[in-house]
């Protein structure tokens, strides 16, 4: 064995961009209560683009919000770019708040109607926490026609208000505020699930150029298993608030190891590996 093929082994592994150590979250009462995440790890890669999938109330949705700072767990640990983030006080969350952002299911519910579309976009650029990154009106201006123009927006509808769009077009929004800030990673919430059929290909396509043009780190949260193996390429398959399997997405896919995986597959017919 060569010299450098034993550097290779012994060279520590980069820091991931996103890391979740021994996550446990209890909510309700102790006893009559719900263990929502139980020892759960995940080592969220730069550049790799995982699918987190799962059946209902497993604690997908859950694991997003505590991996985007909003939500406290009991125990555990979760690191950004190797530094822990819980313990920080809000002003001290800068550099996660710019850098990774969240996209809900629902683009009704996570848009606010009294909010023009160039607010509702531009509103993170404002956000005390990231002082000093909104620029100038002309700075801000611009990058509202940027973001939109690269959602599929039409710049000259900036004026108007979320109930004027479609379900799809509300969930461009949705993007454009949160790509607004150039972030780093996305983390996506079920994002099409709640639209037409007709109108999630489009948006799934929008997301699929974004990460690919941005060369965003991504955590993918859907039940569709073929839109997963469409963007992603690790897996992380979730049973009642811990990992079951995880791992390199075409692996998974042809060999799964867990009963909830094969489940999981075999629910969608139609995946040829
Ligand atoms: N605020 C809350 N209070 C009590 N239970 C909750 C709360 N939020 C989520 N849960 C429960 O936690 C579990 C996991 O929820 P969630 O993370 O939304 O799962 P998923 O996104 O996989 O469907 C579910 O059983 C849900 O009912
Ligand atoms: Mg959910």
């Amino acid at each position: 064995m060569s010299d450098s093929a034993v550097a290779d082994s012994t060279a520590p592994e980069p820091v991931p961009e996103l890391e979740a150590s021994h996550l446990s979250l209890h909510l309700g009462r102790s006893r009559g209560g719900l263990q929502v995440l139980d020892d759960l790890s995940l080592k969220v890669r730069t550049g790799r683009r995982i699918g987190l999938v799962g059946e209902s109330g497993s604690g997908k949705s859950t694991l997003l919000r505590v991996l985007a700072g909003l939500q406290r767990p009991d125990s555990g640990q979760v690191r950004f770019r190797g530094r822990s983030i819980l313990g920080r006080r809000p002003g001290q969350l800068a550099d996660l708040r710019a850098d990774v952002a969240l996209v809900l299911q629902d683009p009704r519910s996570s848009l606010d109607p009294r909010m023009s579309v160039a607010r509702t976009i531009t509103e993170p650029l404002r956000s005390p926490v990231l002082s000093g990154a909104a620029g100038s009106r002309e700075q801000v201006r611009q990058r509202l026609v940027q973001v939109m123009t690269e959602v599929g927006l039409d710049p000259a509808t900036a004026g108007r208000f979320p109930h004027e769009f479609s379900g799809g077009q509300r969930q461009r929004i949705a993007i454009a505020r949160a790509l607004v800030t150039r972030p780093d990673v996305l983390l996506a919430d079920e994002p099409v699930s709640a639209l037409d059929v007709s109108v999630r290909a489009q948006v799934l396509n929008l997301l699929t150029e974004l990460v690919s043009a941005r060369n965003l780190t991504m955590v993918f949260v859907s039940h569709d298993l073929t839109v997963v193996r469409h963007l992603c390429d690790e897996v992380a398959v979730m049973q009642h608030g811990a990992i079951v399997e995880s791992g390199d997405l075409a692996r998974v896919y042809a060999d799964p190891q867990h009963r909830v995986t094969r489940e999981l597959l075999a629910a969608v017919p139609r995946i040829r590996t």
